[in-house]
């Protein structure tokens, strides 16, 4: 179990990360000395230095001999990509056979991966995952061999509830649903709101699992304008819901997969009144909520949501545990409808797998977890920023999100990351096409470097080389 001194220098280290990361520390600037900070907070200096190792391990301070510690120089910066510009009609959905054979290829060993959006196995605390299911099996080893009631384990539907409170949203833990994924959240809203043939809005460039969804459901693609910071353009959906017969929108506020846009929170109110005025569902996905560095980006719509048109639906897949495939869905007026057509299609979750979550959820330094892992990838983050900078050909355009593991590049136009792409096979490195997340032929040009797996000697000449791929077809 950990100590109130364990969790004391991850609090250190992440109120100097968050001064970094919000640019109050600048690059290059000094820091404070040990027994300054020590002094300062009222706590050993051995508590600073475990801090200090933590900022060092993330790269966002340096030790200099006989000087102190520093905030690193940031590498060179490029510009971020500019606002999408998708077409103004909506799309029936295909996958192309490439964006198929990238998934398969994404968790291959033989292949370096920057293809799949998850965190390695060694980011997560596997023994904490692995102690939370023994014991959930030991003590309910007799539901291991009956159907699960239908209604799911209370004791998780309150810690999600709990959780919830973080993101500013109050839910009743009867108004949760529990399921096996955030995007079995996401098909069950979408069924319980819109008919073969609707159209749904969502950002443009937008995830390939949401345009599978929309593909099998026979629904059709509003792709809206979106700005690779502040995310989806609030004009342009104002506009298409004048125009267009939108029946729902689509949309990941917090760290938008691929582009990592935050939207900020004028925005996010802005996006209930819009859509609330209208009464048209928003399904918000907060997946990624917990890996944003920002505190008010983490704020769900659903805080603002006063005319009940918000469905929300997370998961643990990119915080505790992928493997436990579990999500969740407060569907507010929807809750019914959607459990209805959820017992008709997938029935419920194992006990012990609801049972370990609630037990993971509850245990205390949860919160610590998620700060490590946020200075995890935000560093390999802004390391591989540097390398893209360093070695993809000049005019390349590279996003700064908020937190995850995730980079969008604009390549220059005449690039095609579909021959990138298998020239990259050929050498056995994988990433995602831009192609792959859009209902249009859009974003050739473009990919996605997915950064939460193996992060080491091979994936940074890995990435140098795909570079030198790219400088080659420019
Ligand atoms: C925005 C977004 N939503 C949902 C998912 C899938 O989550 P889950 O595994 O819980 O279905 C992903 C996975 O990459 C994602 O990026």
């Amino acid at each position: 179990m950990q100590t109130q001194a364990d969790t004391l220098y991850l609090q250190i280290a992440n109120d100097m990360a968050g001064l970094i990361r919000a640019g109050t520390l600048s690059r290059g600037e000094r820091i404070p000395s040990v027994r300054t900070l020590a002094q300062q907070h009222g706590v050993s200096q051995s508590t600073v230095v475990q801090a200090y190792r933590t900022l060092e391990d993330a790269r966002l301070i340096e030790a200099r001999p006989r000087s102190g510690y520093f905030v690193t120089a940031r590498p060179p910066r490029l510009p971020e990509p500019d606002t999408s510009k998708p077409p103004v009609d909506a799309q029936s959905v295909g996958m192309s056979a490439m964006a198929a054979q990238m998934l398969a290829l994404a968790h291959d060993p033989a292949y370096t991966s920057f293809g799949a959006a998850c965190p390695a196995p060694d980011l997560f605390d596997q023994e904490r995952v692995r102690r939370a299911m023994t014991r959930a099996t030991q003590r309910h080893r007799q539901s291991l061999c009956q159907y699960p009631s239908g209604h799911s384990d209370e004791t998780l539907r309150r810690a999600i509830a709990r959780h919830a409170m973080r993101m500013g949203c109050s839910f009743d833990a009867e108004g949760i649903t529990v399921t096996n994924s955030c995007l079995e959240s996401i098909t069950l809203c979408l069924r319980a709101v819109t008919q073969p043939g609707d159209v749904v809005a969502l950002e443009s460039p937008t995830y390939y699992g949401f345009l599978q969804i929309l593909e099998h459901l026979g629904l059709r693609a509003l792709e809206i304008p979106t700005h690779p910071r502040t995310g989806l353009s609030l004009d342009a959906l104002q506009f298409a819901l004048d125009t267009q017969p939108i029946k729902a929108v689509l949309c990941v506020p917090t760290l938008s997969n691929p582009i990592g846009s935050s939207m900020p929170p004028s925005e996010r109110k802005r996006l209930a009144q819009l859509l609330g005025s209208r009464s048209v569902p928003l399904i918000e996905d907060v997946l990624y909520n917990d890996l944003c560095e920002e505190d008010d980006k983490r704020r769900a719509v659903k805080a603002y949501d006063t005319h009940g048109v918000v469905m929300v639906c997370g998961s643990f897949s990119k915080t505790i545990a992928p493997g436990l495939r579990l999500g969740w869905v407060e569907a507010g007026r929807w809750t019914e409808h959607l459990r209805q057509i959820k017992a008709a299609t997938c029935g419920s979750q194992a006990v012990v797998l609801e049972r370990a979550m609630a037990d993971l959820l509850t245990q205390p330094g949860i919160e610590a977890g998620y700060r490590q892992l946020r200075n995890t990838v935000a560093a390999r983050v802004d390391e591989a920023r540097g390398l893209v900078a360093q070695h993809f050909p000049k005019g390349t355009r590279v996003t700064d999100p908020a937190g995850g593991f995730i980079l969008w590049l604009e390549l220059p136009a005449q690039i095609d990351s579909l021959a990138l792409c298998r020239a990259a096979l050929a050498e056995r490195i994988c990433f995602a096409p831009g192609t792959m997340f859009s209902a249009t032929d859009r974003f050739r040009h473009c990919l996605r470097l997915g950064l939460g797996g193996q992060w080491g000697k091979t994936e940074r000449q890995a990435l140098k080389r795909l570079g030198e791929l790219a400088r080659a077809m420019a």
